[in-house]
């Protein structure tokens, strides 16, 4: 018995060498050790609030249409896509400090109702953050007090971000409009 137990192990062993080494393509992702990316550490949960101008009007917008909504849908924006640069800012000001921008893109993605798609990057400018991203990507009920979007990843200090924003009106005119995003993330 513990010979024949003996020679199975030496079988699975032998398959496991000679499945690593063929190269059929099945093999090409590997475990490494968390603490080749200092990942021992214990997650941090980052809280910051930016604000973000949406502007449509003027002489030098920063959201432009690219796709105008399906006729049938004007009112709800469905169809309607959104592409952006927009600043953010540390304060409801949009001539307070620029942290960074917010680039991507939203859509209206509900027939009935405003409900948007947000997809973009929040890219930062400034000290340690300069060149780190967060990615959000969730629906905006844009006429809801607050409105909850996952944070889905992140890069360079924000690798292997997660967490959500809240985002609140703080001004409107026509399309124009200031919001505020308070986000909650949690990093390595
Ligand atoms: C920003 O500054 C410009 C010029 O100083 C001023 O005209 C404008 O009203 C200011 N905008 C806001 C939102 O404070
Ligand atoms: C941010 O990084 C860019 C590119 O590396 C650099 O040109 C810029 O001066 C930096 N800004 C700040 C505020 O550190």
């Amino acid at each position: 018995m513990a010979k024949l137990i003996f020679f199975l192990a030496v079988q699975i062993l032998l398959l496991s060498v000679v499945s690593s080494t063929r190269d059929d393509g099945e093999n090409f992702a590997r475990t490494i050790d968390r603490k080749l990316l200092g990942l021992r550490r214990k997650e941090k949960l980052a809280h910051f609030k930016v604000y973000w101008h949406d502007m449509i009007s003027g002489p030098n917008p920063t959201s432009i249409i690219i796709q105008p909504p399906v006729k049938k849908y004007s009112t709800t924006y469905f169809g309607g896509i959104f592409m952006i640069d927009n600043a953010l800012t540390a304060k409801v000001s949009r001539n307070s400090t620029l942290i960074g921008k917010a680039q991507g893109f939203y859509a209206g993605a509900a027939q009935k109702e405003l409900g948007l798609i947000m997809a973009m990057n929040f890219v930062f400018k400034t000290g340690k953050y300069n060149g780190s991203t967060i990615t959000i990507l969730g629906r905006n009920s844009a006429m809801s007090e607050v409105r909850e979007m996952p944070i889905v990843g992140g890069s360079g200090l924000f690798r292997f971000a997660r967490g959500y924003v809240e985002a609140r009106t703080k001004w409107t005119r026509n399309l124009d409009a200031t919001v505020e995003y308070s986000c909650y993330v949690l990093h390595y």
